[in-house]
């Protein structure tokens, strides 16, 4: 079989690693991919862009692909699953219908309310006079969001009245495009977060292991926002109970509110969940894919093959798998970055030391390989050095020596991951 996975990613280099531990899978095909699915074999890249549905589709008709996986939301958002199903191709990620439970918070908000899942007071403006009253009315901390996609910087958790008014006003000014015609805003949640990324053929919901990642750039969970520092797996938080509600009050709720909706949502469904200190919880947000860095502790503890799960989610039968298999122990991951990043940031800075990195999967991200054949950094996180153990200590533990032997200029990494369950263990 011939998978075609869409994105460049840490979590698209996961799930190409993973499809190829199956003999089943022949080939992967990373569009455009990145170093790291460059480098593996029975992995190549091709270099056309996620939105360019009509030479993804000629290619992987010509090609027989039998199977599309789709890592990042914008394609989903734009509607890649509707277009190469049109053209007869076999697509795991949600219609552009579904994907709106990630490319319109006010959407979800409004799904999440008609489902009766937990999730956030909120309310919605078009705009900013209205919005700042709002916000002077309910007073700070708040939290102020444009309603579209706009890479994870969106959102504002606003200390003070103030700072929400600059985050409506930078909104309403149009620096998110579209995705800034709406903002939503809500209450602010306290708590630690928790990510539940789940397998559903519409019909079904199965969760994976939850993952907590660390967004902020540093040590202590302070400084700017990330896309992600590290993450690891399976987060203690969401104990055995905790997942069960989650499973009655959330997944299964929003998969019958979408059916009811005529929206046949067959893909990964991430729901964002704040935990208050005495164990509720509530709903951030929707996700329409696999979360990233999540997937990359996730994938390493799954035993059932991936492409088992993925076509029964496409072919509408996940009800009739078994139960989804793992292995014991846990997984971290620590992300090395550019020099600047979240900030500006240079590129083309060449990696060495991932093959002397013994004992870790080292997932690439922000990385490709030059005409020189060297590997060399290509954006903001450039790699996911991951380690599994029997426990949390072993395996940042592991992570962390592997992560000795790699350099590139400017490298640089939070030296705290996984701080948060290496207290509890
Ligand atoms: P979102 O894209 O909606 O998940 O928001 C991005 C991040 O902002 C989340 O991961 C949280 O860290 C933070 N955040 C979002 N909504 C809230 C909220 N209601 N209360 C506190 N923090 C929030
Ligand atoms: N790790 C956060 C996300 O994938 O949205």
């Amino acid at each position: 079989m011939k998978v075609l996975v869409v994105g460049n990613g840490g979590r698209e280099h996961a799930l190409a690693w993973k499809l190829l531990q199956s003999q089943q899978i022949e080939e992967v095909v990373c569009v455009p991919g990145n170093g790291g699915t460059a480098s593996m074999a029975r992995c190549h890249n091709l270099s056309l862009a996620v939105d360019d549905f009509e030479s993804i589709s000629q290619y992987a008709i010509a090609q027989d692909i039998h199977l599309v996986v789709v890592g990042p939301e914008v394609p989903l958002a734009k509607g890649i699953t509707d277009y190469l199903q049109a053209k007869g191709l076999m697509v795991f990620g949600p219609s552009k219908a579904g994907a709106q439970i990630e490319a319109s918070k006010a959407w979800a908000k409004a799904l999440m309310q008609e489902a009766g899942i937990p999730t956030a007071k909120a309310a919605v403006f078009t705009e900013a006079a209205a919005a700042k009253s709002y916000v002077k009315a309910q007073g700070a901390p708040i939290v102020v969001k444009a309603d579209g996609l706009a890479a994870g910087k969106g959102v504002t958790v606003a200390e003070t009245v103030e700072q929400a008014e600059n985050a409506i006003e930078t909104i309403f000014q149009g620096q998110f495009g579209s995705a800034g015609e709406f903002v939503v805003i809500e209450e602010c949640l306290q708590g630690q977060e928790v990510s539940v990324l789940a397998l559903t053929d519409g019909l079904t919901i199965r969760p994976l292991l939850p993952a907590q990642d660390h967004k902020r750039v540093g040590e202590g969970d302070t400084g700017e926002n990330t896309g992600g520092m590290g993450a690891y797996a399976p987060a203690p938080i969401a104990t055995p109970e905790l997942m069960a509600r989650v499973q009655t009050d959330v997944l299964e709720k929003a998969i019958a509110t979408l059916k009811s909706k005529g929206i046949d949502y067959r893909g990964v469904l991430y729901a964002g969940l704040m935990i208050t200190p005495e164990g509720n919880f509530k709903v951030l947000e929707f996700n329409c894919r696999f979360g990233d860095p999540e997937t990359q502790v996730i994938l390493p503890l799954l035993a059932t093959p991936l492409e088992e799960l993925i076509l029964a989610c496409v072919e509408q039968r996940l009800g009739e798998m078994p139960p989804i298999a793992w292995h014991s122990g846990a997984a971290a991951t620590v992300v090395a970055a550019s020099g600047g990043y979240p900030g500006d940031y240079e590129k083309g800075k060449v990696i060495t030391g991932i093959n002397e990195a013994t004992g870790v999967t080292v997932f690439h991200a922000g990385t490709k390989l030059n005409e020189q054949q060297q590997i060399v950094t290509d954006g903001g996180r450039v790699l996911n050095v991951t380690g599994t153990g029997e426990n949390f200590s072993q395996a940042i533990a592991q992570a962390y020596t592997g992560l000795k032997s790699i350099q590139f200029e400017g490298i640089y990494y939070r030296k705290d991951i996984g701080h948060r369950v290496l207290k509890e263990v």
